[in-house]
């Protein structure tokens, strides 16, 4: 029996043939995945020739080689584009290139380096592209462009010139396992997906991914395809969001992670809630322990302002608010302001550890609050003057 599988042109000749993963609950053992994601791969039939552009996570070779079955004979295929060297969209290169005996295997010079160091591939198969360089399919042409380090050293893109198709590859991804192909049936939430995973991925390259945008502009680019999430087929949206992202624009917020074992440092990140809310600036407390990192990733994008909420404990900040704070250092955030409040039992040492960490960030450190136990009225009160103080910078 043949079971029918979702195929759909996307573009005159342009086959999505993706698979959607509704089980991943996690990226690289790091990034919660609530909504599951799709390995995007597209099938691109010209007069003569036919090209696949990326293929899928481990697992999903067989489904590939299926969906391609209900377009073409995948022995027929002609070139196997790599946009990107990671497994999620290049494991399937193996199973295909066994299938299509003749194709040539596309990548950039350092894909085709990190290909054969990841995959068992023909080497004599793999050809390097470079910027500029084009692949005639019988009218349909294919160019490729350069855009490292996005997220990895040999990452670039497909354009199908014709059609004015942008194959973006991890670039305007999103982590999201849909019955819907396109960003305008998915309906609104797209872009804070688009966030969160621009803040897990892209985020610590922003001036590569800045520099990539800049190149696009010389670019008519009508649809953007992916190879996470939904496809874009009007892209203004998700070009304009990515521009402010990129840009150390950022919005009057301050996000606030915090943990607290016995409620003392609750209580002041409370307060540090209401006053800071009171004065029009938004606050996000964001308790790490609950919960869900792809969101925190996405709040680091445009939050103005930082504020650590932690006991000390065993005379530094909680474990967990030392892995959220190294994890936001190293995904570079555009933060102008960090804080801290704090609560110890006898000596503290949370705040000084925090300093250090935060140091070599782009924000600077605008105050702490130390409190022994319980926070007082007073100590309240030095609470409320750290918040005022976040909401005269930002405002
Ligand atoms: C496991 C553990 C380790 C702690 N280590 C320290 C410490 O090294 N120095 C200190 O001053 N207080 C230490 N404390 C005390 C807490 O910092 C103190 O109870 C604080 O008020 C807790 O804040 P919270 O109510 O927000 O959890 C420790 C408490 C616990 C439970
Ligand atoms: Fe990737
Ligand atoms: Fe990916």
């Amino acid at each position: 029996m043949t079971i029918p599988r979702e195929v759909r042109e996307i573009s005159s000749g342009v086959y999505w043939v993706g698979v959607r993963d509704w089980e991943r609950k996690f990226f690289d053992k790091l990034v919660p995945l609530p909504e599951g994601t799709t390995y995007n791969s597209y099938l691109i039939q010209g007069e003569d020739k036919t090209a696949l552009v990326d293929t899928v996570n481990p697992g999903f070779e067989k489904d590939l080689e299926e969906k391609v079955k209900q377009v073409t004979d995948p022995e027929s295929l002609d070139y196997l584009i790599m946009n990107h060297a990671e497994p999620d969209h290049a494991n399937g290169l193996s199973h295909m290139a066994s299938l299509a005996k003749d194709a040539e295997i596309l990548a950039t010079e350092k894909g085709k380096e990190m290909a054969l160091s990841l995959y068992d591939l023909p080497e004599d198969r793999v050809r390097i592209v470079e910027e500029g360089d084009i692949i005639d399919l019988g009218g349909k042409t294919l160019e490729f462009i350069d855009a490292p380090w996005l997220h990895w050293p040999e990452t670039m893109f497909t354009y199908f010139q014709e059609e004015r198709v942008l194959f973006s590859c991890d670039f305007f991804g999103a982590h999201i396992a849909t019955p819907k192909i396109f960003a305008d049936e998915f309906g609104e939430g797209y872009i804070e997906r688009a966030k969160d995973y621009f803040g897990e991925i892209m985020m610590p390259f922003r001036p590569r991914a800045k520099r990539a945008l800049e190149k696009l502009e010389s670019y008519e680019v009508s649809t953007i395809a992916p190879s996470h999430g939904v496809i874009y087929r009007n892209p203004e949206g998700i070009l304009a969001a990515h521009r402010s992202w990129t840009s150390s624009e950022v919005a009057e917020k301050v996000l606030i992670p915090y943990i607290s074992m016995w409620g003392s440092t609750a209580e002041m990140v409370h307060v540090l809630t209401e006053s800071i809310a009171a004065a029009g600036v938004d606050a996000v407390p964001f308790e790490v322990s609950s919960q869900s990192l792809d969101t925190l990733a996405g709040e680091l994008v445009d939050s103005a302002g930082v504020v650590f909420g932690t006991p000390t404990v065993l005379a530094g900040p909680h474990p967990q608010i030392i892995y959220i704070a190294t994890l936001a250092k190293k995904l570079n955030p555009p933060t102008k302001y960090f804080g801290v409040v704090e609560s110890h039992g006898w000596a503290g040492g949370a705040v000084r550890e925090l300093s250090e960490l935060v140091e070599g960030m782009t924000g600077e450190l605008l105050g702490a609050v130390e409190v022994k136990g319980s926070p007082e009225d007073d100590d309240l009160e030095r609470v409320v003057e750290l918040g005022g103080k976040f909401v005269e910078e930002i405002k």
